[in-house]
């Protein structure tokens, strides 16, 4: 059988993160059938959202960056597509991977579909059931545009089942007659992967930054709904800071670049209150294998991150959601993650009720048995067999 090739799609952080387990698959159990063609639309470029990634994960540099940058969502969108086709008719793959919810999933899944390149979606099927988010637009019209679909829970299986997706389909799958598996997640993988290199690091990037284990609060902020709300920024922020004062804990915080920004121009009194407060520690981003420690050995996680939800949960963490709903809805249903929206009080009520009680949570198996990628491969192979 002659090599399958797989144009791989990244653009955001989570992306690469997420494709480093697809690669290091290929890597260990399939170089022989399939060959990969890594393309970075550049959606994401500063060092420490993209380059510290490659490096520090074991991914081979970009076959292609296509340097598209930041850009208001039609402009990005649209670049970021012609830079996709114009790699699609060089390369000519047979297929294409595409990873989550961003604008670079949406644009490779429009490129590669409309040239009639079969689209690989992992992350398939989760829904906030909010169509003001740009995920929740770019997750549906993404799925419709593929002919494999791995969806990582029960939650997300259901969901393309609800939509019209039918998993009795049979070969050959094609984009109007896909095909829907139930995977368990990459980033599981991930984690189990890359928790025993983190730990190696344990020592020095804690003394580093001064925490102890168990005696912090990991909190990420960066949805567009949260950093360009100067409300929702500010309740959320001043809240959290009269917790940490209250409790007498450390937040420790690696914010998004967007998270920055705004605190600078819309907040500036208030982010120099935060930089000044001794319990506050407002970090640039941080690596993968030194978010692991900080999960790891954080007392609980706050965040409007899809992926440092399910991470809480990986790391056995309690977690409170700065959002109004989540896609990971079985965080939720387990009682191990909380939705508080931007509401002080149910963020204080939560937080005081949720730093006493992590001793005593339970987090079932939800996302696999770390082996997704694996799996994924493994069917990709299979269509193409067929
Ligand atoms: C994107 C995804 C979001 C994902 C997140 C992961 C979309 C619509 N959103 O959000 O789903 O959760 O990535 O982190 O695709 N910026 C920098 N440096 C960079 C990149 C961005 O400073 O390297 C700043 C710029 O001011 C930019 C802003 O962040 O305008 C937003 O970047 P963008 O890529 O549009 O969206 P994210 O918020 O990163
Ligand atoms: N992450 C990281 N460093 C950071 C913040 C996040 O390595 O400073 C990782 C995190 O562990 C997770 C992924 O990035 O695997 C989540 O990305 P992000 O929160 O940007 O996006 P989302 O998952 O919400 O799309």
């Amino acid at each position: 059988m002659p090599q399958i090739k797989i144009l791989n799609l990244v653009g955001a952080r989570p992306q690469i993160i997420k494709a480093s387990a697809i690669s290091r698959a290929i890597r260990t159990g399939f170089a022989e059938h399939i060959k990969e063609v890594l393309v970075h639309t550049g959606q994401h470029y500063d060092k420490e959202l993209s380059e510290i990634f490659f490096d520090e994960l074991e991914i081979h540099k970009p076959d292609y960056n296509l340097g598209v940058g930041s850009a208001g969502h039609g402009k990005q969108t649209s670049m970021m597509i012609t830079g996709i086709e114009e790699v699609l008719l060089k390369e000519r793959p047979d297929c294409v991977i595409v990873y989550g919810d961003t604008n670079s999933t949406l644009a490779g899944s429009l490129a590669a579909s409309k040239l009639h390149f079969p689209v690989i979606h992992i992350e398939a099927g989760l829904r906030s059931f909010n169509k003001t988010m740009p995920e929740e637009l770019n997750r549906i019209m993404s799925d419709h545009a593929s002919t494999l679909l791995f969806a990582p829970t029960n939650a997300a299986f259901k969901n393309l089942m609800n939509e019209g997706f039918r998993p009795e389909n049979s070969p050959p799958y094609t984009i109007n007659n896909p095909k829907i598996y139930l995977t368990g997640d990459i980033m599981y993988d991930n984690s189990l992967f890359f928790a025993g290199l983190a730990n190696r690091k344990k020592r020095k990037f804690l003394s580093e930054l001064a925490l102890e284990s168990d005696r912090f609060i990991l909190t990420t902020i960066h949805r567009d709904a949260n950093t360009d709300d100067v409300n929702r920024l500010k309740q959320i922020l001043v809240t959290l800071r009269s917790l940490a004062e209250k409790t007498d804990i450390t937040l420790v915080m690696p914010f998004h670049p967007r998270t920055i920004i705004s605190l600078k121009s819309k907040l500036p009194d208030l982010y120099e209150e935060l930089c000044d407060s001794d319990l506050i520690k407002i970090i640039p981003p941080v690596s993968f294998l030194e978010m692991i420690l900080l999960e790891k050995n954080s007392r609980m996680i706050i965040t409007d991150s899809g992926g440092v939800q399910k991470e809480s949960h990986f790391f056995k963490k309690p977690c409170i959601i700065l959002r109004k709903e989540t896609e990971w809805i079985e965080l939720v249903i387990n009682g191990t993650s909380v939705l508080v929206d931007a509401d002080p009080d149910r963020i204080s009520t939560e937080f005081l009720r949720l730093i006493e009680s992590h001793a005593t949570l339970e987090y079932p198996a939800f996302y696999g048995n770390g082996k997704a990628a694996e799996f994924i491969l493994n069917e990709i192979v299979l269509m193409f067999e067929k």
